[in-house]
């Protein structure tokens, strides 16, 4: 009902303000949370723009001030700000970490993201709220709220996959980038960026995940008619890490000039940037291609992607659009 949303709305945003207020005032927010995001570089200004903040090392440090403001336990649990034991007790979920507000696009608090402090890997580095009334997962883009006039007015939207990176974009001055938050990209996140663009840059991490996720996503991209760009980084970076490794003007420079369209980026990786000359190979990337090519609805669009697939793997192209004929017919 819309009145539990509302009352949602209100507890959410009342433990965002709650846990911003710890970073700021509490001792321990201070000496731990707030030391902590300004060794990553993130600054006052993005750690207000972003509503950052921190929950104590305690088991009910929410939950006491939630009460004592007349909060109930029912809309706490509802909201997946607490948990509940076997023994029938509840606790607060996110303990000891640094705290990450989702907001929904019109800016209301939706749902939290907590990063560990810990190194020691005994625990996941990030909890999120579960799914509730307010929050479902597959539909939200982290940072859509602070990006969506940049979209626009950019006509693109970058896509990352990690908090921590839309904040180093807009450390960087870009601001038209949200995060599918290490989830698999949805069909409702893209409807959501179509909202605004029809154009989306993929900029996943430089490890094998991230370019698994980002081969899978730029399908899904395709399929929904959108037109996707994709930059790589060097292995072990993310667009959060390598953006520290220069200036700001710098890593600008290098989003915009590594943008590749996605035939010439699924190329040049399943090729090991052109290094690889085995036929066998060139046959798997082109079938690979070809595949995605498949996906795009519009003809015109494919016709134009068969004719760049043709110079770029030195192929006819009359034999290309013969197996995607074939690739047409097997979708029907
Ligand atoms: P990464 O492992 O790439 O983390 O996961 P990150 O964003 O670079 O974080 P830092 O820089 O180490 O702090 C990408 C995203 O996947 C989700 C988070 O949204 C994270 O930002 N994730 C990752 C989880 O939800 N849980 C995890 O345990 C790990
Ligand atoms: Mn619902
Ligand atoms: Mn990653
Ligand atoms: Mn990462
Ligand atoms: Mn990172």
């Amino acid at each position: 009902a819309q009145n539990e949303r509302d009352s949602l709305f209100i507890v959410l945003g009342f433990a965002g303000k709650f846990f911003q207020d710890q970073l700021f005032e509490n001792s321990e927010g201070k000496s731990i949370g707030l030391s902590y995001f300004k060794e990553r570089g993130f600054n006052e200004a993005i750690i207000k723009k972003f509503e950052l903040g921190y929950a104590l090392d305690e088991w009910d440090g929410l939950l006491k001030a939630a009460k004592a403001k007349g909060h109930t336990e029912e809309m706490l649990l509802k909201a997946g700000l607490i948990l509940k034991n076997e023994k029938n007790r509840v606790y607060d979920r996110f303990r000891a970490r640094v705290v990450f507000p989702i907001h929904n696009v019109s800016g209301k608090t939706i749902a939290f993201g907590a990063r560990t402090l810990r190194t020691d890997k005994k625990e996941p580095k990030y909890i999120n709220s579960p799914e509730t009334e307010v929050y479902h997962k597959s539909n939200v883009l982290y940072g859509i709220h602070q990006a969506k006039q940049a979209i626009r007015n950019e006509d693109m939207c970058y896509l990352v996959e990690g908090y921590t990176d839309v904040i180093s974009l807009h450390l960087a001055g870009v601001e038209n980038v949200v995060a599918s938050s290490g989830t698999s990209l949805t069909k409702e996140q893209i409807q959501l960026i179509s909202r605004y663009t029809k154009n989306i840059t993929v900029l996943y991490d430089g490890d094998s995940a991230g370019i698994k996720a980002s081969f899978r996503g730029i399908n899904m991209i395709l399929e929904h008619d959108l037109d996707v760009h994709a930059v790589v980084f060097p292995e072990g970076e993310d667009p959060d890490s390598f953006s520290k490794t220069m200036s700001s003007e710098a890593f600008k420079t290098y989003l915009k000039e590594q943008a590749q369209d996605f035939i010439t980026f699924k190329t040049n990786i399943l090729t090991d940037g052109g290094r690889d000359k085995d036929p066998s190979n060139k046959v798997k990337v082109i079938r690979e291609v070809i595949e995605s090519i498949a996906l795009i609805p519009d003809g015109i669009k494919r016709s134009v992607y068969i004719k760049t697939c043709a110079g770029l793997l030195d192929i006819q192209e009359q034999v290309l659009i013969t197996e995607l004929n074939k690739l047409l017919i097997q979708q029907q």
